[in-house]
């Protein structure tokens, strides 16, 4: 063979070959309906990557996730955002039922009312491969994988919310399993069990019928044309990627189709403001970072733990930097920095830096652990609870009610966490969280392109996907081997009272007759 047709074979076979091995562009779509930022911070970065890697992404947002260097179509839902100030005194109730009913009214109803779904679906042009829905509170945008034909999956920017698991068949059992708030990760007692059944049971019901069922058959109906039920609909979502990972979260037994990608965030480090970085490079005992994320603003923060605060930090020999948003504080001693805007995670895995006072909030959580820094954490709402709890389990914090901190609480805490014992115990769970067969980036992108491979994988679903509960929990069978056992212990009661009584008559009458024969 002449060696150009040698290389042209050579070309067309590998040609060839990347073709089946990789997967070619994709034309995804991606609906992002919650207008809160740490969610989007989680999904910007899998846009960003996906893009890298060739494939072609048109979102339905209330931000504008396209950069200079990343460019996607961005069609921005024209629905109001409602801005949700969190300040200390409201923050208790913040997830309560009539918060997560506001929620899932806005981003279905509402957001599947803007011009921009409209256009989606009905430009005659539009084709996608590939669905992606968050998953948070609603299901309205769902069926656009099948108006698309196309497979969907879920991301979720904390642990998969209660009411997800039952359409993957994920093991829910509240005996072992924590629903997503409040309760205890490990050693539930007796009455903790009790709540964490009837939490569980309720929240999954009341968001099946009041939200996915109520919605899916009003504003979806209206909507999409041809609409599969919901049951249909839910259960053919191929997969979840979460946010979470077995070595923070707790070790859970997750169906095939619920991927861990925790810490699919964090980037790679970059360098820090010089003022910050002077600052932390000049303390020789080291830094304590506080910072109480970005929806609960420095002026909310009360006078009196303020001071609390600033008089447990002029007890010790660290240097504090403190993420404070008004301009200057009251009495602030010279161990403390206030700044506005922080770079979290390049302060987070600065040597120098050696505890996070925190809120639990999971992208924070996430940081600490990747940077093994310990943490003290003062949960507010929500899933921080949680975290916090799990943090603590885990070796990499100390959970700080800040209801009923005083200043001895707040200066234990603190003593606590900078002990070398504590910082060893913190770089252990650090170890545990890094070690992983493929980075989380990689395994998003590589589910994400697995889908769409294996149309839809839906050889990933266990056989309990859709199975009624009373099959589930093998109600009828237990039933069934019951009416057996009971059946089979009634039939021998009877038979042997049958033969007693037989028995019996046979002596009264032989009994009878002997009578008979001694009266003649
Ligand atoms: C289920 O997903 C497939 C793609 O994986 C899609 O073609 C089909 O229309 C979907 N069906 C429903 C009921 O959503
Ligand atoms: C901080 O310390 C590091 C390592 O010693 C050094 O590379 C860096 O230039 C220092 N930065 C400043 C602003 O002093």
């Amino acid at each position: 063979m002449q060696p150009t047709l040698t290389f042209g074979v050579f070309l067309v076979y590998f040609g060839l070959l990347s073709c089946t091995s990789a997967t070619s562009a994709l034309k995804i779509l991606t609906v992002y309906t919650h207008p809160g930022k740490s969610h989007s911070d989680v999904f910007d970065p899998i846009l960003r990557e996906l893009t890298s890697r060739g494939h072609q992404i048109t979102t339905l947002s209330h931000f504008n996730h396209s950069t200079p260097e990343y460019h996607f179509e961005t069609l921005l839902f024209d629905t109001p955002i409602n801005h949700l100030d969190i300040n200390f005194d409201n923050s208790a109730d913040f997830f309560g039922p009539v918060v997560i009913f506001k929620f899932a009214y806005a981003s279905c109803v509402n957001d599947l009312k803007s011009k921009v779904v409209h256009k989606v679906l009905h430009e005659k042009s539009r084709h996608f491969d590939l669905v992606i829905v968050e998953a948070f509170v609603g299901d309205c945008f769902v069926p656009m994988g099948h108006h698309f034909g196309a497979p969907v999956i879920h991301v979720s920017s904390s642990p998969l919310i209660t009411w997800f698991s039952p359409r993957f068949g994920q093991v829910i059992n509240p005996s072992h399993v924590n629903n997503f708030l409040n309760a205890p990760l490990f050693g539930m007692n007796f009455l903790e069990k009790v709540k964490n059944t009837l939490q569980t049971g309720g929240m999954i019901y009341a968001y099946y019928y009041f939200i996915g069922m109520a919605h899916h058959y009003t504003s979806a109906r209206s909507v999409y044309k041809n609409l599969p039920s919901y049951d249909d609909t839910i259960q053919n979502v191929s997969l979840a990627l979460v946010n979470t990972h077995g070595s923070l979260h707790g070790a859970v037994a997750n169906v095939p189709q619920i991927i861990e990608i925790g810490g699919v965030h964090i980037a790679p480090q970059t360098d820090l403001p010089k003022n910050i970085e002077k600052w932390i490079n000049e303390s020789k005992d080291g830094v304590i970072y506080f910072s109480m994320g970005s929806m609960i603003k420095g002026h909310t923060f009360p006078e009196e733990k303020r001071k609390i605060f600033l008089k447990a930090f002029g007890r010790l020999k660290q240097r504090v930097l403190w993420k404070w948003e008004n301009e200057t504080m009251p009495d602030k001693p010279d161990n403390v920095m206030i700044q506005k805007w922080m770079p979290q995670y390049d302060i987070l895995c600065h040597p120098n830096v050696k505890a996070f006072i925190a809120h639990g909030g999971l992208l924070g959580t996430t940081e600490a652990v990747h940077c093994g820094v310990p943490v003290v954490v003062m949960p507010q709402f929500g899933d921080q609870h949680t975290n916090a709890r799990a943090l603590e389990a885990g070796g990499g914090g100390v959970v700080l009610n800040f209801r009923e901190a005083d200043e001895e609480m707040v200066y234990n805490a603190l003593k606590t966490v900078l002990d070398p014992e504590f910082n060893k115990k913190a770089k252990e769970l650090s170890a545990r969280f890094r070690d992983r067969p493929m980075s989380p980036m990689d395994t998003a992108i590589y589910w994400i392109e697995y889908v769409a491979r294996h149309k839809g994988a839906h050889h990933m679903r266990t056989a309990a996907v859709g199975m009624p509960l009373y099959q589930y929990l093998l109600l009828d069978v237990f039933g069934f081997l019951a009416v057996c056992t009971l059946s089979i212990l009634f039939i021998g009661i009877y038979v042997t009272k049958l033969f007693f009584r037989l028995v019996m008559s046979m002596f009264s009458k032989s009994d009878k007759k002997q009578k008979k024969l001694k009266k003649n």
